[in-house]
C-alpha cells in the first residue's frame, strides 16, 4: 500500500490555514504546517492533525525571504520523503490605498502573497518530475496540486487595501500560467472565499450583519473553504481554474472592503 499523501499548507498555524490542515488531516493527509510567527499555535495544530492523521509536522519559514522559501519545500521532503501537495495560504494583508501606496507595501505584500506561492509551485513540480524519472511514483495524472487562496475581492474591485489586491491579482494570473506550464503532472487551482472570518478591523456584530451581504444571504464559512481546498486537491480533472466560495458577494459591488464599511 503506498503511504498517505503528504500536504504543504502554509500559515496553518491559525484561522483559515488551520481549518484547511485540519480538514486535510480527517481526510487521510499527512500535514506539513508551515507558520512564520504563531509557534505555540502551530505546536497545536499539528497535534491536532497528528491525532486525526496518524503524522504532520511544522515548519517555520518567512515567505518574503526567497533564500528561505527555497529550502521550504527540500525540509518538507526530508522530514517525509515526499510531497504532493501546495496550499499556498498565508497571505500578507496590510492596508494601503491609491493615496499611500508604495513600492515597498507592494514589494512586501508580492513577495509573500505571489513570489513565494510561484517559487513553491515551481519546487513542487521539480519534486514531481524527479520521482517520476526515477519511477519512484507511478504516472497518475491528476494527483499531484498546488491550490492557491485567491479573494473574492478580485470579481468585486475596491481601491481599498491596494497592494494586497494588486498581489492576489498577481497570483490569479499566476494560476492561470502555471497550470498551463505544470501540466500535465501537476494541477493548479484557485479558491477564492468571501468574507469568512473577522479581523482586528471589525466588531463581532459588524461582521455578523456584513457576513449576511450577498446574494445567498451568507457569505463562505471556515469549513465551506476547507472543503473546496480538499476537493479541488482531489479532483483529478481540475486546473486553471478558481471556484469562488462567497455566497456570491463576487456578483455585488462594494465600495469599500469589507474590514472599512
Ligand atoms: N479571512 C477571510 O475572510 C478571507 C477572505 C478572502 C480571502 N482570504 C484568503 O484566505 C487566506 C487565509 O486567510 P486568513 O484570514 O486565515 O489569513 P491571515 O490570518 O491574514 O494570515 C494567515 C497566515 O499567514 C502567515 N503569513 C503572513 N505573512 C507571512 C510571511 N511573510 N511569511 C510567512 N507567513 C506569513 C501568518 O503566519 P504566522 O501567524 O505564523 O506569522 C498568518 O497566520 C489568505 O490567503 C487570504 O487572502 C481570507
Amino acid at each position: 500500500m503506498s503511504p498517505a499523501p503528504v500536504v504543504l499548507v502554509t500559515g496553518a498555524a491559525r484561522r483559515l490555514g488551520r481549518e484547511i490542515a485540519l480538514a486535510l488531516a480527517a481526510g487521510g493527509w499527512r500535514v506539513a504546517v508551515h507558520y512564520r510567527s504563531s509557534q505555540e499555535d502551530a505546536i497545536k495544530t499539528v497535534a491536532d492533525c497528528t491525532s486525526l492523521a496518524g503524522a504532520a509536522a511544522h515548519f517555520c519559514c518567512d515567505l518574503e525571504d526567497e533564500t528561505a522559501v527555497h529550502s521550504l519545500l527540500p525540509q518538507v521532503i526530508g522530514h517525509f520523503g515526499q510531497v504532493d501537495a501546495v496550499v499556498n495560504n498565508a497571505s500578507t494583508f496590510e492596508h494601503d490605498g491609491a493615496a499611500s501606496f508604495s513600492f515597498a507595501a507592494l514589494e512586501k505584500h508580492m513577495r509573500s502573497n505571489a513570489g513565494a506561492a510561484i517559487v513553491l509551485a515551481q519546487a513542487l513540480h521539480a519534486h514531481v518530475l524527479a520521482r517520476l524519472a526515477a519511477s519512484a511514483v507511478a504516472e497518475q495524472t491528476g494527483r499531484f496540486a498546488v491550490v492557491n487562496l485567491l479573494d473574492q475581492k478580485l470579481w468585486n474591485q475596491n481601491p481599498d487595501f491596494f497592494s494586497y489586491t494588486l498581489s492576489k491579482a498577481a497570483l490569479e494570473a499566476a494560476n492561470t500560467m502555471l497550470a498551463i506550464a505544470l501540466a500535465p503532472q501537476v494541477r493548479v487551482v484557485g479558491v477564492a472565499p468571501g468574507l469568512t472570518l473577522t479581523s482586528h478591523l471589525l466588531s463581532e456584530e459588524k461582521f455578523e450583519a456584513l457576513h449576511k451581504l450577498s446574494p445567498l444571504g451568507r457569505s463562505s464559512n471556515p469549513a465551506d473553504v476547507a472543503a473546496t481546498v480538499k476537493f479541488a486537491l482531489e479532483n483529478a480533472s481540475m486546473t486553471g481554474t478558481t471556484l469562488l466560495v462567497d455566497g456570491g458577494q463576487h456578483l455585488m459591488k462594494f465600495e469599500r472592503d469589507f474590514s472599512l464599511m
